[in-house]
């Protein structure tokens, strides 16, 4: 609430008109919740993000317009915000996040009862029938 809702959003909506791909596009902070793609990183990259204002991907000479928070939270201050923009994640997503992150690290509890929608799984199903 004090480090990240005032770019975020307090319900983590991110800013208005931060999907918007404009002259500011990148600059307004994007959603955390499931309408945002911070669920579209994996863990390590979300951590970068934070303590650094940049994935390390980021070329070097890129204007990033998050701030970085190394010498505001600690390792496990970041740590525990990640959790808690996590938990607001419905399942589906949390499983999908997770499934980036190496050795599939952090799945959620109840990860088994996820199941895709039906159409999914019978595309799914056709494709290994197919790839066979
Ligand atoms: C001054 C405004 C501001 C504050 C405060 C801020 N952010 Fe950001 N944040 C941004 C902007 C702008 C971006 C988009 C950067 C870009 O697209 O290059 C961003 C991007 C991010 C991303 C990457 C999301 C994605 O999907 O690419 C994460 C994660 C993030 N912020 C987390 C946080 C957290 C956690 C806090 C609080 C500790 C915080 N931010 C505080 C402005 C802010």
């Amino acid at each position: 609430m004090r480090s990240c809702a005032s770019c975020h959003g307090r319900k983590l909506q991110g800013q208005p008109l931060w999907q918007l791909d404009d002259q500011h596009s990148h600059r307004r902070a994007p959603a955390h919740d499931e309408t945002g793609h911070t669920w579209q990183h994996s863990d390590e990259e979300i951590f970068q993000m934070i303590k650094f204002g940049r994935f390390s991907t980021t070329p070097p000479g890129a204007v990033s317009y998050m701030p970085a928070f190394e010498d505001v939270l600690s390792d496990p201050e970041i740590l525990e915000v990640m959790a808690f923009i996590k938990a607001r994640w419905p399942l589906g997503l949390r499983v999908s996040q997770e499934m980036l992150n190496p050795g599939f690290t952090g799945m959620p509890a109840r990860a088994n009862e996820w199941t895709l929608p039906p159409n999914c799984t019978a595309t799914l199903q056709r494709w290994r029938a197919e790839s066979r």
